[in-house]
Formats: structure tokens, sequence, C-alpha cells
């Protein structure tokens, strides 16, 4: 049997450096596991745009369909604010989310014991946080038509359209209710439906399925912004949040903060199954390109290794060896190797991108 396969699409700033990090540890399960992954490689975003023309080219959209899953580093950077939005980086990313119908994007946000005190909010509001937001990804108003910039008399007018049909909420809210039976049971589901006809409609199918099929399951209802507002109020009282794309977008960031740093959490955008069983997947951090920081050697590479370690269990069933990539970062945390982002106000020696990946490793090899 050919071995499994996944696509990296490196892109821009940060990317390719914590993606090396990965690569380390894909080599590390090959080395010591016996677990042995094709790898290819290709370009998404700004550095595609350079060689192509485009941010995503054809023969990567045609190989991305094609593998078990694609590991995605970040797209973007302030050399193509300028770029017509058609070729933007993020379209590029847009476009794999979209052709490969990605409607599921789960956004973990885990509060690490030893970054408790690293988080703006009080320790016992986060220590030991683990919720999700399930972020519908491949509608809303990021995809609605009619969209564009448009001349109304003498004035330009811009239009975006939030659309929902039911079975795009349907979808989204199943695989919500299927993460939370293996979590605490608890789905809190978030729109506008006081001032939208796409949230009351939300809210309806969200409850009919509900009741239809997952009548075990605890379900609640909240509008986002008061949602936005619990989570910074009292975020445990969380376990599941499903929302659209557009709040996805912005609670995800806010959930993410929570935690202490963005360079911290993972993301996994699962689609329908393919022939093998296992969802059409992508995996990337949340944070994006940092142009910043890019090039330094100063990225913190967690994110982007526990969105392997996220494929490690969705998409190839190997749950145990997710977790025990898991552990390795957490014992390295627990250590207190720390990255930049990870120096809080009292200061400190923080080590390279490459650095936190070898303590990861060192750490993968005493769990042996
Ligand atoms: C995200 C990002 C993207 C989004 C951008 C880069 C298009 O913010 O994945 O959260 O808005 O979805
Ligand atoms: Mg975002």
């Amino acid at each position: 049997m050919a071995n499994p396969s996944i696509l990296i699409l490196a892109g821009d700033g940060i990317g390719p450096e914590v993606m090396a990090e990965v690569k380390k540890i894909i080599g590390w399960y090959d080395a010591k596991r016996g677990i042995t992954f094709d790898v290819s490689e290709d370009l998404v975003g700004g550095c595609a745009y350079d060689k192509h023309g485009t941010p995503l080219h054809d023969d990567t959209m045609a190989k991305a369909q094609d593998v078990d899953c694609v590991l995605l580093g970040a797209v973007g950077g302030p050399k193509y604010d300028s770029l017509d939005f058609s070729v933007k980086p993020e379209r590029g990313l847009l476009r794999l989310r979209k052709e490969m119908d990605l409607y599921s994007n789960l956004r973990p946000a885990q509060c690490f014991d030893a970054l408790a005190d690293f988080s703006s909010l009080k320790k016992e509001v986060v220590a030991g946080l683990d919720i999700v937001i399930v972020r519908e990804l491949t509608s809303g108003v990021y995809f609605g038509e009619p969209r564009g910039i448009f001349t109304e008399g003498n004035e330009r007018v811009g239009i975006n359209t939030q659309r929902y049909t039911e079975s795009e909420i349907a979808r989204v809210a199943r695989s919500a209710f299927e993460l939370a039976r293996r979590r605490n049971n608890k789905v809190c589901s978030m729109e506008k439906a006081n001032v939208m006809e796409s949230g009351i409609l939300w809210r309806q199918v969200v409850q009919e399925i509900h009741d239809k099929e997952y009548p075990d399951v605890e379900l609640s209802h909240m509008y986002a912004d008061a949602g936005a507002m619990q989570l910074c109020r009292w975020p445990k009282q969380f376990d599941v949040i499903v929302t659209d794309n557009l709040f996805g977008d912005l609670l995800s960031d806010a959930a993410a903060m929570l935690t202490g740093s963005l360079g911290m959490l993972p993301s996994a955008s699962l689609g329908a199954p393919m022939a093998n069983g296992r969802p059409k997947a992508l995996y990337e951090p949340v944070h994006g390109s940092a142009p910043d920081i890019a090039g330094q050697g100063k990225a913190n590479p967690i994110a982007c290794i526990l969105s392997f370690a996220m494929a490690l269990r969705y998409s190839f069933d190997l749950g145990e060896e997710a977790t025990r990539l898991e552990q390795a970062v957490e014992k390295v945390l627990a250590d207190g190797v720390r990255t930049a982002d990870l120096m809080g106000p009292e200061g400190g020696v923080p080590v390279s991108t490459s650095a936190m990946g070898d303590a990861i490793i060192a750490a993968l090899d005493a769990s042996l």
C-alpha cells in the first residue's frame, strides 16, 4: 500500500520557518516510529504569485485534491498589499478551502498550564481552558454573491452578501455535534438572529438537527456579540462553539488570545469523507505570516507543529501519536523553553524557532 501523502504549502512570511520544524518532526516519525509519509511541496500565496502570477496555480490545486491532507504555513505580506484583489495571497487559501469544500474549521483554544500566567486575562479565568470553535468555512459573507464595488449614482458602493443554505448550516452543525460527543457534549451556536435573516435560519436549522439527530447533546444559542463578551468573561462555560464564517473568524482570534499567544494554536479544516473514509483536510496554524519577524528565526513553530498533530489524529487515525506530540509540546513548555512571543513582561532569553523544534524532538525521543 502507498504511504500516506501530505502536500506542504509553507507559503509566505514565517510560514517556511515554522514548516521547517514540522518537516523535522515528520522525519522523526519516519526514523523513530517507522511511520513514513510521502511529502511533496509547492507554493501558495505571495510566493506563488511571484513565480506564476497567481496565488494558487491550477497544478497545485490539483495536487491538493489528490493527497491525504495539506499542511499550510501562512500567506500574505506587505509586499502584496497593493495587488489586485483577485490575485492577493489570501485568495489562494480561500480557493483551497472552497474547492476542497472544507466546510468545518476546527479551532481549538487550549490554555497550557505553563502559560496560564501569560494570558491577558486572570489566571483563574483561563487555567485549564479547553474549547473548540467550529467555524463554517466555505460560505457566508466570504463567498456570497452579489459582491463587489459598484457605482450607484455618483458614488461607489461596496457589497458583500451573507448567504447560507439549509444544507450548509446542517452539515457544519453535525460536525460540531459529533465533536461535542467526543468531548464534554455541549454545543453553543452563535449568530445574530436578532438582526439577520441568515441568523434566524442558522438558529432554526441547528436546533432542528439537534432535536432530530443529537438530542443527547446539550445545545444553547447566543448572539455572537454576547458570545464575544462571554468568551472574555468566563470562557470555561463553553465546550464546542459553532458559528458562521465571519463570526468564526473574529471569535477564534479572540479565543486564541485568551490562551496567551496566537503562536500556539492549530486548526483543522475538514470536508466530506474521501474514498479512504478520512475527511478531505487542510491543517494550518491560526496565526498569520507575521512579516515583521519573518526570516529572523524568532517565530513560534508550535501552532504549526500542533496542526500536524491534528493531521495525525484526523487524517491518519494516529491519535496516540498525536497525543505523544502534544505531550512533547507540553513538556517543553513546562520546562520553560520559550520563543520570543512567550516571554511576557518579565523578559528572559528566548530560543529560536529551530531550537524550539529541537527541544520538541528531544521530548519526543524521551517519550520512547
Ligand atoms: C483566518 C484568516 C483568513 C480568513 C484570511 C487570511 C483570509 O484570517 O484563517 O482566520 O479571514 O479566514
Ligand atoms: Mg482570521
